[in-house]
Order: C-alpha cells, then sequence, then structure tokens
C-alpha cells in the first residue's frame, strides 16, 4: 500500500484524489489518508502530490503515518474529488515536522 505521510498536513492539496483509480483517499480536517486495504499499489499518485506527502509503504517515512492511515480510513469520508486547498498551503509545503499539527 501507498501511505499519506506528515508533508500533506496543512497543503492537502488534493491532487492524489484526482488520480486514484480507486477512490481510496479519506479526508480529515488537514491532511488525507489512504485506506491500506483498498489502495491497489499502482504508484500513479506519488508523484502528483506537489508536497512529497506520498511513500510506498516500504519507505523509510511510511512506517510512522501507516497506522494513522488505517484508523482514520476507517473514521473520515471518502473524498473522491479535488476541491480548494488551503489558502498558504504552499507556505507549509516545505516546513518539516508537521506531525504534531495533526488534527482528526
Ligand atoms: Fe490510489 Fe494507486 Fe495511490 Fe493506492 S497507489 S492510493 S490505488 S493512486
Ligand atoms: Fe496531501 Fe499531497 Fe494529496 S498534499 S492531499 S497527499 S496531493
Amino acid at each position: 500500500t501507498y501511505v499519506v505521510t506528515e508533508n500533506c498536513i496543512r497543503c492537502k492539496y488534493m491532487d492524489c484524489v484526482e488520480v486514484c483509480p480507486v477512490d481510496c483517499f479519506y479526508a480529515g480536517e488537514n491532511m488525507l489518508v489512504i485506506n491500506p486495504s483498498e489502495c491497489i499499489d499502482c504508484g500513479v499518485c506519488e508523484p502528483e502530490c506537489p508536497a512529497k506527502a506520498i511513500v510506498p509503504d516500504s519507505d523509510d517515512r511510511a512506517s510512522a503515518w501507516a497506522e494513522t492511515n488505517a484508523t482514520y480510513a476507517g473514521q473520515w469520508p471518502r473524498i473522491t474529488r479535488k476541491g480548494e486547498p488551503p489558502t498558504d498551503a504552499d507556505e507549509w509545503k516545505d516546513k518539516s515536522d508537521k506531525g504534531k499539527l495533526f488534527s482528526a
């Protein structure tokens, strides 16, 4: 499966949603997650994210976020269309250590 990591927080560009063939993204307040039981591992979302937030689960960055993706995919609503990203998304794009800003 692929995993959305903390780079998504407060960026939420949603370009990933537009390309996913199985619509397995779920939207929280300030980030999205992927449902690991629906993701077919196609990889097309990874290069689409301007914040480089999406990684395969084999990536070092995935481990800290895999459980969050699995948990919240079962609680947040499915998102199938790109909406309006936060107006300050670009300001958050290159910030590191955004994990503490996670909001369910
Ligand atoms: Fe969707 Fe493919 Fe990305 Fe999985 S890897 S979330 S199936 S676009
Ligand atoms: Fe987040 Fe990137 Fe998608 S910022 S909403 S994972 S395009």
